[in-house]
């Protein structure tokens, strides 16, 4: 689907849809449409006993008499005093999606309220264009014998604005933002047979081109640096597992940058603590973290933020062979503390210890903040709906919190504590990988705090937003591309020179 933007005229052809106020009331452009086709459009509002202009609210007319329109949609837009960015986005992504599911293949939109007052009219038009590009998404590239009746329709979505040099000026880095989320979803919904770890570090190497200084850090080199606990996890797998560090410095040469750190095993078997086959196949979104990580990376070089950051993604394969780690083995990890596997299942943590502890040391960073689908128990606490946020700072909490209310990417901040902590000592070595019964997120945490230091850190546990299983306007089902509008705001609200 190709966006463009529109002066705010009525098009020949196509599909039209317009916003309309509470109370079902017609915008200008509205208003001078229904005169045009001799009142159907207020005939249809007056008709419905249901339409009121309400948030979400649609009304169809099809074909009418005196234009050559293929249907007219008019849009709910709710209390105008409370439509904002969010809102913009998804009017756009539920209308691209409504119209690719009638056979029409070009569409104009137009929000027609002028006075929307938490939103200018420019960035509005801006919005909608984005929600409808994220809401398009979809991932065909396997599918060869799609009839084409059951493919979207819709390949051009024109928006209409009062001024589209304005318009267009905002829409190249939403459009941008929108590529990166799309990367970070492609990468998550590839099979584990094509993003396994070296295809990921290829995929992570093209940002580049864009440039991103990459590093490629091979088993040879990890072993080198002492990274037994991430190692551990890969001796089961015939897959080399890699570290790829992602450098973006977009501000003064040698300030101290933000890090981002990212869990990316490829497939999660859950080695000898083998999982059960029900659903075993959604273990190749494990690696969503690092995707986040890798979109976030190229969502800033894309738009020259000014602003050092680093990403490491650790990548590896858990897979039970007659190589793999047992449980009761003893790794030992970079940062020098030992670690009793009691579950090889509990991975994603052995992988993490190693990459944050380097990630630390190496870039000495003012912030590091860790992604992972790290535990079913995040799922249970809070559902698909917000990610869990683990922090040892205050500040950095609460900036990443606004910053994830501002995108539509919702954290829920999570408890820590000594009490807590106490759970992973272990008998024979200095910590285990698991706890006892319950709190098992807060346990992963725990865990990992024990290899960030002093800095600055948060983990997110996306293991219920990396994928989700419902439609919503601006994230279809499947993968969600989650963190990378996240982390990408943080940085231009938090981290950026001005
Ligand atoms: N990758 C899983 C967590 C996960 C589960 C993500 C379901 C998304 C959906 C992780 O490696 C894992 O297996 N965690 C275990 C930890 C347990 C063994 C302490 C879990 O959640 O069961
Ligand atoms: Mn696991
Ligand atoms: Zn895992």
């Amino acid at each position: 689907m190709k966006v463009s933007f529109g002066t705010a005229a009525i098009p020949a052809q196509g599909a039209l849809a317009l916003g309309v106020g509470k109370g079902g009331k017609l915008g200008p452009l509205g208003a001078s449409l229904d005169k045009k086709i001799k009142g159907a459009l207020k005939r249809a509002v007056n008709a419905s006993e249901r339409f009121e202009g309400d948030k979400g609210q649609t009304l169809e007319v099809l074909a009418p008499a005196g234009t050559r329109l293929s249907r007219i949609v008019l849009v709910g837009l709710g209390n105008l005093d409370e439509f904002d960015a969010r809102a913009a986005e998804n009017l756009g992504g539920s209308i691209a999606k409504r119209i690719s599911a009638t056979g029409d293949t070009k569409a104009a939109i137009a929000l027609d309220a002028p006075k929307a007052n938490k939103i200018e009219e420019a960035d509005a038009a801006a919005r909608i264009a984005f929600g409808a590009r994220l809401g398009s998404y979809r991932f065909d590239r396997y599918r060869t014998t799609e009839k084409a009746d059951k493919k979207p329709s819709l390949k051009q979505l024109t928006v209409l604005t009062a001024n589209t040099a304005a318009t267009q000026k905002k829409f190249v880095a939403l459009d941008r933002l929108a590529d990166s989320v799309m990367l970070a979803r492609d990468l998550v919904t590839e099979p584990p047979n094509v993003v396994f770890p070296r295809s990921l570090a290829d995929r992570a190497s093209e940002l580049a081109s864009l440039g991103v200084k990459v590093e490629v850090l091979g088993r040879a080199k990890l072993e080198k640096l002492g990274m037994g606990s991430l190692l551990g996890v890969a001796q089961g797998s015939s897959q080399e597992p890699f570290v790829v560090v992602m450098q973006w410095n977009g501000a003064a040469n040698g300030a101290a940058p933000i890090a981002f750190i990212g869990k990316g095993v490829t497939f999660d078997s859950g080695g000898l603590s083998l999982k059960t086959a029900a659903g075993m196949e959604e273990m190749k979104f494990d690696m969503a973290g690092s995707a986040a990580v890798i979109g976030a990376l190229r969502a800033l070089a894309a738009r020259k933020a000014k602003v050092n950051a680093v990403g490491v993604v650790g990548l590896v394969e858990n897979m039970p062979s007659a190589n793999a780690q047992r449980p009761g083995d003893v790794v030992t990890s970079m940062s020098g503390q030992t670690i009793e596997v009691l579950n090889t299942d509990a991975e994603g943590r052995l992988v993490l210890a190693d990459v944050l502890w380097y990630a630390k040391e190496r870039f000495k960073p003012k912030a590091m903040i860790n992604l992972a689908t790290l535990t079913g128990a995040i799922i249970v606490a809070l559902g698909h709906n917000q990610a869990g946020l683990f922090s040892n700072n205050d500040e950095l909490a609460a900036n990443l919190t606004s910053a994830g209310d501002s995108e539509g990417e919702k954290l829920w901040r999570m408890p820590m504590g000594d009490d807590y902590d106490k759970d992973i000592d272990s008998e024979i070595a200095d910590m285990k990988n698991i706890g006892g019964k319950g709190g098992g997120s807060i346990i992963g945490a725990q865990f990992l705090k024990r290899f960030v230091g002093e800095t600055p850190w948060a983990h997110l546990d996306i293991a219920g937003m990396a994928w989700v299983y419902k439609d919503n306007p601006t994230v279809p089902k499947g993968a969600t591309g989650f963190g990378v509008r996240l982390l990408n705001r943080l940085v231009a609200d938090k981290f950026e020179d001005k």
